[in-house]
């Protein structure tokens, strides 16, 4: 996160744009500091931020917490609280990737480019949950429950995205076993047919993963439900070699602030270290320069030092390559700082009306990153308002 503040820092004496950090306990520092893995006061200052920056939470130290005051159940509360119902995890196979996948390089040729999009407040993470003892023994149990709405409203965000993308959509559930999965199946197959101009394909989940394995490039967008696409981007994490460069955006409904989070975890085995690989929260942060604050030249910027440091280094422990001495997490840090500051000086931003933010409604993926689209824009045929 250090890192990530540090890239961020760097945008703002680039382009005069003026952050203001408000640093504040989560996870299993808040639990030993306050008890609660999501302090009131944390809460506060989420709900009245633009956006929040978040690290990874979670560790053995806070394993044996009560349920509630697990570090991972602040994650829940947070996202719940500002309603993100949807999660974008973008894996992309940079050239510097290619020689860390490990899918044989045929595989690879066509590319992997791959948006995955995760609904995030519903399904088994917030339905019922007990466990009890009964004469047969303990049982425990959790409720998979969605709503048509809930499935409507990330369902179509998918489309809208593919729709700027290469116009595919694929959908991932179990609906030849479970009922809401028949539910995403039904409500997927309605929108889709408003969406004349792009493709859709509907898997069921287990054939899903093993296509996603066979032949990433089949894959533009995936919309799935909450448990299957926490799945599928450890799996994306895998394909492209290394679990520590995948950022993520949790967004909700307009004018919320979103979250912006790599996919990663803790990793307790090297904490402290300053081993760790920075570049998925570097790409967090560059996710929010686009989606919260509308920075999308400034956002590329970071994206594109990413490739840089990716194909030619400096690297950390997990993708140095054989022979090559590895760094630690501030000298990536710094060297993705040095190369944003160049490619942000070469190209300055434009004196008035800037930063480009007002009046923008949500942004589309393209081809090259996102663009914005304003207000006042005419909106492609049958995306809803
Ligand atoms: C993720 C993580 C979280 C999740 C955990 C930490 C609760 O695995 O963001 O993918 O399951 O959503
Ligand atoms: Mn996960």
């Amino acid at each position: 996160m250090a890192e990530a503040v540090r890239v961020l820092k760097v945008v703002s004496e680039a382009t005069g744009a003026v952050f203001e950090f408000d640093e504040l306990p989560f996870g299993g520092a808040a639990v030993d500091l306050a008890g609660d893995p999501l302090p009131a006061a944390t809460e506060r200052a989420c709900l009245e931020s633009d956006a929040v920056l978040l690290g990874a939470v979670g560790g053995p130290r806070w394993e044996d917490e009560p349920a509630a005051r697990r570090p991972e159940a602040g994650l829940l509360r947070l996202r719940e609280r500002l309603g993100v119902f949807a999660n974008l995890r973008p894996v992309r196979l940079g050239r510097g990737l290619r020689r860390q996948s490990p899918l044989r390089d045929e595989v690879l040729t066509t590319g992997v480019d791959v948006l995955i999009v995760r609904e995030l407040t519903g399904g088994l993470y917030y339905g019922d949950r007990g466990s009890r003892r009964d004469r047969t023994g303990v049982r425990a149990f959790d409720t998979l429950v969605y709503t048509d709405a809930e499935v409507e409203r990330i369902v179509r965000l998918a489309f809208d995205l593919a729709r700027r993308r290469r116009r595919r959509v694929a959908e991932f559930d179990k609906s030849n076993v479970l009922e809401t999965s028949r539910l995403w199946r039904r409500v997927t197959a309605e929108v889709a047919s408003e969406y004349d101009d792009v493709g859709v394909e509907l898997y069921y989940v287990d054939n899903g993963f093993l296509q996603f394995v066979r032949d990433p490039a089949r894959f533009d967008v995936v919309v799935t439900e909450n448990t299957f696409g926490d799945l599928l981007s450890d799996l994306g994490a895998a394909v492209v070699g290394s679990l520590g460069v995948l950022p993520s955006a949790s967004l909700g409904e307009e004018g919320t602030p979103g979250i912006f989070e790599p996919v990663h975890g803790s990793a307790p085995d090297i904490a402290g270290r300053g081993i760790a690989n920075p570049i998925g929260a570097v790409l967090s942060a560059a996710m929010m320069l686009r989606y919260a604050f509308g920075m999308e030249r400034e956002a590329q910027a970071v994206e594109d030092a990413v490739d840089e440091v990716l194909e030619h280094g400096p690297w950390t422990a997990d993708l140095a390559p054989p022979g090559v001495e590895p760094v630690g997490t501030s000298a990536v840090g710094s060297a993705l700082a040095g190369i944003v500051r160049r490619r942000l000086a070469a190209s300055p931003a434009p004196a008035a009306g800037w930063p480009p933010n007002d009046g923008i409604r949500y942004w589309l993926a393209g081809d090259h990153g996102f663009r914005p689209v304003f207000a006042d824009d005419e909106l492609p045929p049958g995306v809803a308002k």
